[in-house]
């Protein structure tokens, strides 16, 4: 692939959105190629898959279900619009993707995550993010700052979400590689900055 694939993750309300938004302007400014995403959506047939995933009167969805739809959401995305960008050398900005499904069914819901990772194979095609940023923040903190009307997700307990962030730091520790880890204890701009510093060693700009 010629472009380079750069996944944002993180619990509830840690700030991908937040940063993925800047790091995109940042890059459009230094007249990079891009383009930018968000899981699980960002294209047509994902964003409806996206509504039944999220809608809270699906509460009788079970984990199998459940895992499956977000595998068949990445599949679509990744095959309609994140392949043929990187193939066309652009930088590929995800707002999360596959380790998402590891932290919230795998870690959060216990499904397995060795199958959870050969699925992932299968949906993804077998690509990778080049870089991957956590954003680590704490739990009770991450869920007061996201203020809106709760999804199906966001409205299960706090223990979930806490099995969620500990499944993100073990994430972290096993692939240091291609995970940086940022923790959420500054204001935007300086972790902007750290963000920034990340991005411009991959890109080499
Ligand atoms: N470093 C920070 N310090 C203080 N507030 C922040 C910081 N980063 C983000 N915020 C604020 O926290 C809120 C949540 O941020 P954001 O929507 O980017 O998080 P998110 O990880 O995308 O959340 P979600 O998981 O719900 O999509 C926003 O109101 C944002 O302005
Ligand atoms: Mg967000």
């Amino acid at each position: 692939m010629k472009g380079k694939f750069i996944t944002f993750e993180g619990s509830e309300g840690s700030g991908k959105s937040t940063q993925i938004e800047l790091t995109c302007r940042y890059l459009k400014s230094k007249k990079q190629k891009v383009l930018f995403v968000r899981e699980p959506g960002g294209v047509k047939i994902s964003e409806k898959i996206r509504n039944i995933l999220l809608d809270v009167k699906n509460t009788d969805m079970g984990d199998e279900c459940e895992t499956l739809l977000y595998m068949a959401a990445r599949a679509q995305l990744v095959k309609e619009v994140v392949i043929p960008a990187l193939q066309a050398g652009k930088t590929v900005l995800c707002d999360r993707f596959l380790d998402s499904t590891i932290a919230y069914q795998g870690y959060g819901n216990g499904v397995d995550i060795g199958m959870i990772k050969n699925i992932g194979k299968f949906a993804t095609q077998s690509i990778k993010p080049d870089l991957t940023i956590i954003f680590d923040i704490e739990t009770e903190k991450g869920l007061s700052r996201t203020n809106r009307v709760k999804d199906r997700i966001e409205q299960r307990t706090l223990s979930y979400h806490q099995k969620v962030r500990k499944g993100y730091l073990e994430l972290a520790k096993k692939e240091p590689k291609r995970i940086r880890l940022i923790t959420v204890n500054k204001s935007i701009e300086e972790i902007q900055a750290i963000v920034k510093q990340h991005i411009d060693k991959l890109l080499k700009i």
